[in-house]
């Protein structure tokens, strides 16, 4: 092995073999090739401009860098382990191309300032694909509220049926934390939207280069002021990844109830032939993968984070090789998360929600008790607290006589207090519960159809 000709200028002897294992990023990091070209033409055109190269090197710099993108667009590219990384292996063909005005790209530039700009363009198109691939979801789960926003469902709280609500209602709830998620994204991304390209290897340059130059024409809003800090700060990854990590903590959630809902116990939803899969000894199995798939990716994305925030803690100014790793952990949670959130809003477009399921389900765990003690305290004006026993006490009976509470006779909750009239049938049914919360945000179907009208101007 000969010494690397990019760098190999003091070096006498070539690397330990194991060095070649151990020390490429190339593998990984071509998926920067894109925007390492587009930063390189950049930086060119700034040189040219601040003569700090000449115009006839610079435009065969350009020249250059137009064949390789597209000899890499081609797949005719050929990636070379022993130039390590993107970067030296373009510039490494550049000079096959070009000869030696290739050499004078680098001027004024280093490997570091150059992997961190490219990997912010990067994740700023990632950022935009989180977006995309979350407001293609919640338009899904909006379909599904329009057609269900009066479907009635058990609530629950710790899993016990709590009181009545809508379908709609509850995928409307999703429809919010996938806007918050988005949300993040977008924060990340105007964040990351500085250029470190310029900062060289970590304490500036001599050279008269225009930062501003590089910045806007990369689509930056600013060069980054400090330059120890543009090669060494991953936090811009960082928190990429962490929005990651809170959307697919979302999706795992959704994930679980629709493996939930699609039970047979259950049987609120079925999912079609197409999203689901059999099993190989018993016929009868509908297996909801997809959305254990999702639950269960969380656990990569998260794994990410927690990958990358390690290799950053404790990390001394400014770069080190250690951040080489910050790439596929990013990759990884991007490919992860745009996946994940395809396969949702297919499943859940997919989906056919089962009305009458869902209502039966309203029976058994007296869901309207809560309206009935409200009624106690609205109408015969009781304390909360004492109508909350009162409600309790016809629970009981309800259960020993095996019957919803709106199925209970008269009688038997005037045993219990005689002041109860007819009138309270009016709140018992999961219909009249439903449509009495009227509160801002509540159940009931005209505030869900005022969310859903929000939703429909935002989400278009
Ligand atoms: N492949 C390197 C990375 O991914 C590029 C920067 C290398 N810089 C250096 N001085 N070795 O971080």
């Amino acid at each position: 092995m000969v010494t690397n000709k990019m760098w190999g200028g003091r070096f006498a002897r070539g690397p330990a073999s194991i060095m070649e294992v151990i020390t490429p990023s190339i593998d990984f990091d071509k998926r920067l090739a894109v925007q390492d070209i587009a930063g390189s033409k950049a930086h060119a055109r700034m040189l040219a401009m601040q003569q700090i190269i000449g115009q006839a090197d610079c435009e065969a710099i350009i020249r250059g860098l137009d064949l390789i993108e597209n000899e890499i667009a081609d797949g005719t590219f050929a990636f070379s382990r022993a130039l390590e990384d993107i970067h030296l292996n373009i510039e490494s063909r550049l000079r096959e191309l070009i000869g030696d005005a290739a050499g004078r790209l680098h001027t004024a530039r280093s490997r570091n300032d150059q992997v961190v700009t490219d990997f912010r363009l990067w994740l700023r198109e990632a950022c935009v694909r989180a977006d995309q691939g979350l407001e293609a979801l919640q338009r899904a789960l909006h379909g599904q509220a329009e057609a269900h926003y009066a479907t009635i469902m058990p609530g629950y709280t710790h899993m016990q049926p709590a009181q009545p609500v809508t379908f709609g209602h509850h995928c409307l709830a999703y429809v919010e934390m996938f806007y918050r998620d988005r949300g993040r994204f977008s924060d990340a991304s105007k964040r990351l939207n500085e250029s470190p390209l310029g900062a060289a290897a970590l304490a500036g340059t001599p050279f008269p280069i225009d930062r501003d130059v590089t910045s806007k024409a990369l689509g930056f809003a600013r060069p980054m002021r400090n330059s120890l800090d543009a090669v060494s700060a991953r936090d811009f990854a960082l928190e990429y990844l962490a929005a990651a990590t809170i959307a697919a903590t979302h999706l795992s959630r959704l994930a679980g109830e629709i493996v939930q809902w699609s039970t047979p116990a259950f049987g609120f939803v079925r999912l079609s032939d197409a999203f689901t899969t059999g099993s190989s000894i018993m016929p009868q199995k509908r297996n909801p993968d997809a959305a254990e798939l999702i639950r269960g990716k969380t656990g990569r994305v998260l794994g990410d984070f927690v990958a990358l925030a390690t290799v950053v803690k404790g990390l001394v100014l400014t770069y080190g090789t250690d951040l080489q790793e910050d790439k596929e952990r990013v990759f990884d949670a991007a490919d992860t998360l745009e996946l994940s959130l395809a396969a949702m809003a297919a499943m859940v477009a997919d989906l056919t929600a089962n009305a009458e399921k869902m209502r039966a389900a309203c029976e058994p765990g007296f869901p309207t008790a809560t309206d009935l003690a409200d009624w106690v305290v609205r109408v015969l004006k009781k304390p909360f607290r004492e109508a909350h026993h009162i409600a309790g006490s016809i629970v009981k009976v309800a259960e020993d006589k095996g019957v919803s509470l709106d199925k209970l006779a008269l009688a038997d909750m005037q045993a219990i207090e005689p002041a109860i009239t007819a009138e309270v049938f009016k709140v018992l049914s999961p219909e009249a519960s439903v449509n009495s919360r009227m509160s801002l945000g509540g159940t009931a179907p005209a505030r869900v159809k005022e969310q859903l009208h929000h939703w429909r101007s935002i989400l278009r």
